[in-house]
């Protein structure tokens, strides 16, 4: 076997699943809340349900292509263009847009296609990270360079404290903006900035946007790396790709679709490794998935009930725990007193709760785990449980006196 696939971690759920088996086992009689997994459980969008039943009857019969539909690809392009302000034509859907099944897959494969195997090659990734980026790091033969995102920093890396001799071993960057777990929004001058380094020492960056549409202020959408780039002039999006996803922004987490887009070039030759790895989009998934992204008004109400969600839990648990109300995403990363693993153990014991553990989502480097210390909370259930949930763990932090700001 591979023995790469001896340098992966264990996934953050298994070992979640480890601790919450060695801790004492919660009431029963509680109903148990998950504020753990980041897997949307809002209504996915009836036309969208009802495109993607007519279209199987033909879709079925076919096997679909690696470059896509048509029809898909200039949806997206579509969307891009609107969401971002590209302007018309900004993208050609034929060169510039590529399905995916799902964001998951193609950041793991991308990294595949892009890295050459020297034995310095280094993929650099926010830390705390979503853990494919790491695993794609690891089988392509790289080493991960992680790069903290911190309360210090505004939870974005610091690019620039990265010494010139690494970036030169650096083949590709993930960025992940808006980030998991943090929710944070990395600007569009820092954007700007890394698209230089990029430039500068030769690499290829992997823009995750999957959150992109899951924002707070409805005035304030979170910029892309496309938007920057062509605000730049750099209209060929050279060593540039970015991810989007169905699954947060319509709540079609099952339907497994997505598409990423950028430099002709790159993706290219990522459609000739796509071909070989035979991971083309069915093309019933493809025809339902133009028709969710050729509409935006699902998305909108989407983030309202995000938004209410966040309005009623946040001043439930900012009087104990340190927290900011994210920008983006749909995740409350607070930080709580001691060990992340002891506090997530006593909520899933005394509240009957299952919250992840920050450590699990993030490496040690020189300044230690960024994750430890702070705990991923993920507002995915009705806002009925997101609601109990809060008022549980508040009710424990008043019971123990666990306090992270002044009282
Ligand atoms: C940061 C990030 N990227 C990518 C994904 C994968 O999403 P999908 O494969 O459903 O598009 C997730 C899912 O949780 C995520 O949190």
């Amino acid at each position: 076997m591979n023995p790469d696939l001896g340098r992966l971690y264990p996934y953050p759920f298994e070992r979640l699943n480890a601790l919450k088996a060695a801790a004492p086992a919660p009431d029963p009689a509680l109903e148990h809340i998950s504020l753990s997994i980041g897997e949307p459980r809002h209504a996915p969008p009836g036309f969208v349900v009802e495109a993607l039943t007519r279209a199987l009857p033909t879709g079925l019969g076919a096997y679909p292509v690696s470059r896509g539909l048509a029809r898909l690809r200039e949806a997206a392009a579509g969307w891009l263009e609107r969401r971002y302000r590209l302007g018309p034509g900004a993208l050609d859907p034929d060169t510039q847009v590529l399905p995916v099944n799902g964001t998951r897959e193609a950041l793991f494969s991308f990294a595949q296609a892009v890295v050459t195997r020297q034995q310095d090659a280094r993929v650099a990734m926010p830390n705390p990270f979503y853990q494919i980026y790491e695993g794609a790091a690891l089988l392509a033969g790289a080493t991960p360079l992680y790069l903290d995102c911190t309360e210090d920093n505004g939870f974005v890396p610091d690019f620039e404290q990265v010494p010139a001799e690494t970036w030169r071993q650096v083949q590709l960057l993930y960025l992940c903006s808006p980030g998991n777990p943090t929710g944070e929004v990395i600007p569009a001058a820092t954007l700007a900035r890394v698209l230089a380094l990029a430039d500068e020492h030769d690499f290829v960056i992997a823009a995750d946007e999957c959150y992109a549409e899951i924002y707070l202020d409805e005035s304030a959408p979170p910029p892309g790396l496309l938007e920057v780039c062509r605000q730049l002039g750099r209209d060929d999006y050279r060593r540039v790709v970015v991810f989007h996803s169905l699954s947060k922004r319509s709540n079609l987490p099952g339907l497994r679709s997505g598409f990423v887009a950028g430099d002709a070039d790159i993706l290219h030759e990522y459609a000739l490794y796509r071909t070989y790895h035979g991971c083309a989009v069915p093309n019933a998934t493809q025809l339902a998935s133009a028709e969710a992204w050729d509409d935006d008004a699902h998305v909108a109400a989407n983030r309202a009930l995000y938004r209410e969600k966040f309005d009623a839990v946040v001043p439930l648990l900012s009087p104990w725990l340190a927290l900011r109300r994210p920008p983006a995403g749909f995740y409350l990363w607070p930080r709580v007193a001691g060990d992340d693993t002891a506090v997530a153990a006593a909520l899933w014991s005394e509240c009957h709760l299952t919250v992840l553990p920050g450590s699990f989502l993030a490496r040690d480097t020189a300044a230690g785990n960024p994750g430890q210390g702070r705990l991923r909370l993920s507002l995915v259930a009705e806002p009925g449980a997101c609601i109990e949930a809060a008022q549980r763990i508040r009710d424990w932090c008043a019971h123990h006196g666990h306090r992270t700001v002044a009282a």
